[in-house]
């Protein structure tokens, strides 16, 4: 059995203090909604909870998706490094970035080339793509396990919190899909965006979402992980053969009194039987006292074919 946890949307706080020139442009609108809202939502404690829960839960994985920081300040990425260094090794957390990761457009050894041990594929494939983030899709190979980071991640227009996977990204993602799938593996797709038609409005939302739902359908996978909603989702989409699961998670550090879920995390139970993956899939979230984390109900769970 692969015990996999997933997270998202860390939006780690405090906010480092931003200079007046970091502030012109986009980053302006966005640390005025730090100050005025989201900084009562995300805190600190919440996160280092979360991260101490799981670590006694000993996963063989774990993975996030996106949104570590707020505003793409280079303090930020600095101390989301410090962050993941303090969580564990590169070889055990697996990281794709989220539109606050790429909020406004930072050089690349000052922003999430920081994170750079987090994003690496330990197989080669010759399918990566290089994006504004790094390079994508890449895939870490766990036995019959593999983990496939897609980045959404791109600047946009203030207001706007969109994003794209972009065809060379796609035409990759294609490609490892089908490889991985005649092997047999359990292929396990990471993305920040919802990534199925209709679950945004156009403003938040995965612009070439018509474009992923087509390659899953013709080369399939067996679990999708996103988050950006801040909230609980799931969704199947079809494969080949059968329906793919897609799960949404909350923030990991949304505190309990807001009207959003209070911070969660996933954890998927993967098992092979003969030719058959089963999926299951619980959760563990914040308690109504925010001392620490506790069972919740079962999520759906699911048998995929392979
Ligand atoms: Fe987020
Ligand atoms: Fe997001």
């Amino acid at each position: 059995m692969f015990l996999l946890a997933h997270l998202s949307d860390v939006h780690l706080a405090p906010l480092p203090r931003p200079t007046l020139k970091e502030l012109l442009g986009k980053r302006l609108s966005g640390y005025l909604s730090w100050c005025h809202n989201r900084q009562t939502m995300h805190a600190r404690e919440i996160i280092d909870l979360m991260v101490r829960d799981i670590i006694d839960i000993k996963p063989d994985h774990i993975a996030i998706t996106g949104d570590l920081v707020n505003i793409a300040l280079e303090a930020e990425f600095s101390q989301a490094q410090r962050w993941l260094e303090n969580f564990g090794p590169g070889d055990w957390i697996s990281v794709v970035p989220g539109n606050h990761d790429a909020y406004v457009p930072v050089s690349r050894n000052k922003g999430i080339e920081r994170w750079h041990s987090y994003m690496t594929a330990n197989i080669p494939n010759q399918h990566q793509t290089r994006c504004f983030a790094g390079d994508f899709p890449y895939v870490r190979r766990f036995d019959d396990i593999a983990l496939i980071g897609v980045s959404s991640a791109i600047p946009t227009l203030p207001f706007v919190a969109g994003g794209r996977i972009g065809k060379d990204q796609l035409d990759g993602l294609e490609n490892i899909l089908c490889d991985l799938g005649h092997q047999n593996l359990c292929r396990i797709i990471m993305i920040h965006h919802p990534p199925l038609p209709g679950q945004n409005h156009w403003r938040k939302a995965l612009w070439d979402a018509d474009d992923f739902k087509d390659v899953l359908k013709s080369c399939g996978a067996e679990l999708v992980l996103h988050g950006h909603n801040h909230t609980h989702m799931f969704q199947t989409t079809p494969g080949p053969d059968t329906a793919i699961p897609v799960y949404g998670v909350p923030s990991a550090s949304m505190v309990t009194k807001k009207h959003k879920p209070p911070a969660c995390y996933y954890l998927f139970e993967i098992d092979k039987t003969h030719q058959n993956w089963s999926i299951n899939a619980t959760m563990r979230a914040l308690s109504p006292d925010e001392s620490g984390f506790e069972d919740n109900s079962p999520l759906p769970q699911h048998q995929a074919q392979t």
